[in-house]
């Protein structure tokens, strides 16, 4: 197995280009089954998520390649099997919503419960509740969802809280059921508003996006298009904050800065300073972050996929920071591991109280979750000495190159198969 070492102390400097967005990208190749003809998805990163997505989809007999432009071809014209295999589906918690699609174009589906990093019970039952209500029966057994309807029919859907995966995914489905849908309370996430554009391009109808409401009228047909994926903000955030606590000074370019705004805030209230044009950051720091309270929400509220990341950062404010999580119930394994590099955090509940110290050190730690191993790669880049980090594959499934990016901009990052 991989592993990453870095050695520590070194402000990071330079200018930096982000990736496509790896969740959007999630939600919009499952889309690419609703359509005939042929899809391509600009942007793609080359992560193990996509990877995984592109499997996904040729296990199902769709014609599915990542080129390494970036390019992703997928030609669901003909669609071989509505049943998913477990070995993918259970490597990635986005897999689970080719079901929509399949029901949606064949009648039928059959996909097992999803898996994906653990930091938390994540359940499905909205998106299995949106099943239902689009008229659809469905049944759980022996791990396996399965669901049936001749054609899907609109209806109003309330989702209980505002779920990422299940808004994309209840309206992938609408889009081909006949008549009106509605989802209330629908996450506002700009993931989710790249989706309704893709889906607007292939002929659907949705209007409402970037709102907690949406409206899918629904059409017969879709067919394939070219559709650019939105820059990765989880991967602005990560080197936004990383240059912070290196005390760096990075432009990362070719990002929406709007994407980041809860962040950036979250950074100029800690005292560093954020420059921002139409497609670039610029984040500097000179002094150690002062410190502030984070509270992970749905969007526009800080993300909670930056809340371990900037618990790196805060780890040498000068005073006490609080953070608390509000949407997992196990995003804390990162914690122990940071302890272990010389961090003062305390966790209660859902909150950790972290009491700034005058540096980190490196040390031997493994990363449990793709931004647990995303808060390790901060905290190696800040500490004095050496980090080694394994569990680097949750690393690879959402960052493209990253080791190669922070090489980039004078860090000492090594890959090594142990
Ligand atoms: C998306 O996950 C992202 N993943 C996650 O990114 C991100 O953390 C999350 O949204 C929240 O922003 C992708 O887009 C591929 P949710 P998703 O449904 O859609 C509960 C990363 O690091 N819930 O909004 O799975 C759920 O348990 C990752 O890139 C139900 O209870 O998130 C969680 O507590 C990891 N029942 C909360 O809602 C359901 O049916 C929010 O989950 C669905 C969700």
């Amino acid at each position: 197995m991989e592993k990453i070492t870095i050695t520590g102390g070194q402000p990071l400097q330079g200018a930096i280009p982000c990736s496509g967005s790896k969740n959007a990208a999630l939600a919009l190749l499952p889309a690419a089954l609703l359509c005939t003809g042929e899809t391509v998805l600009e942007n793609v990163p080359h992560i193990g998520d996509t990877s995984t997505m592109e499997q996904l989809l040729s296990a199902l007999g769709v014609r599915a390649q990542l080129l390494p432009s970036r390019d992703m071809f997928v030609d669901a014209t003909r669609i071989e099997t509505y049943d998913a295999p477990y070995e993918l589906v259970k490597k990635m918690r986005a897999s689970f919503c080719v079901a929509g699609p399949l029901l949606a174009r064949l009648g039928r589906t059959r996909v097992p419960l999803p898996g994906g990093c653990d930091i938390g019970a994540r359940s499905v039952d909205y998106h299995i509740k949106g099943m239902e209500a689009l008229g659809a029966q469905v049944r759980i057994e022996h791990g396996y969802v399965e669901a049936q309807a001749r054609r899907l029919r609109g209806a109003n859907i309330l989702l209980d809280t505002p779920s990422v995966g299940a808004t994309c995914h209840i309206l992938t489905m609408a889009c081909l059921a006949e008549g009106k849908t509605v989802i209330q309370n629908a996450a506002e996430e700009p993931e989710v508003a790249d989706l309704a554009a893709y889906l607007n391009a292939m002929g659907a109808v949705v209007r409402g996006a970037g709102t907690g409401t949406l409206e899918v009228e629904g059409v017969e047909t879709m067919r394939g298009t070219r559709y650019r994926v939105i820059p990765d903000r989880m991967e602005v955030g990560t080197f936004a904050i990383a240059a912070a606590a290196t005390l760096g000074d990075v432009r990362i370019v070719g990002c929406i800065p709007e994407h980041v705004t809860a962040l950036l805030l979250k950074l100029r209230e800690a005292g560093i300073a954020v420059d921002e044009g139409p497609d670039w950051i610029r984040v500097s720091a000179q002094a150690h972050p002062r410190p502030v309270s984070v509270k992970t929400l749905p969007y526009p509220g800080f993300p909670t996929d930056m809340q371990q990341p900037i618990t790196s950062l805060l780890t040498i404010c000068s005073g006490t920071s609080i953070i608390t999580e509000t949407i997992y119930e196990r995003r804390f394994k990162h914690v122990d591991e940071l302890r272990q590099m010389g961090a003062d955090i305390k966790q209660e509940g859902q909150s950790a109280i972290i009491n700034g110290v005058f540096r980190l050190t490196g040390a031997r730690v493994a990363a449990s979750d793709l931004r647990a191993g995303a808060a390790l790669l901060i905290a190696g880049l800040m500490a004095h000495g050496t980090t080694e980090i394994t569990g680097v594959e949750h690393i690879e499934r959402g960052y493209e190159g990253i080791a190669a990016k922070f090489t980039q901009l004078g860090a000492t990052v090594g890959c090594f198969d142990e």
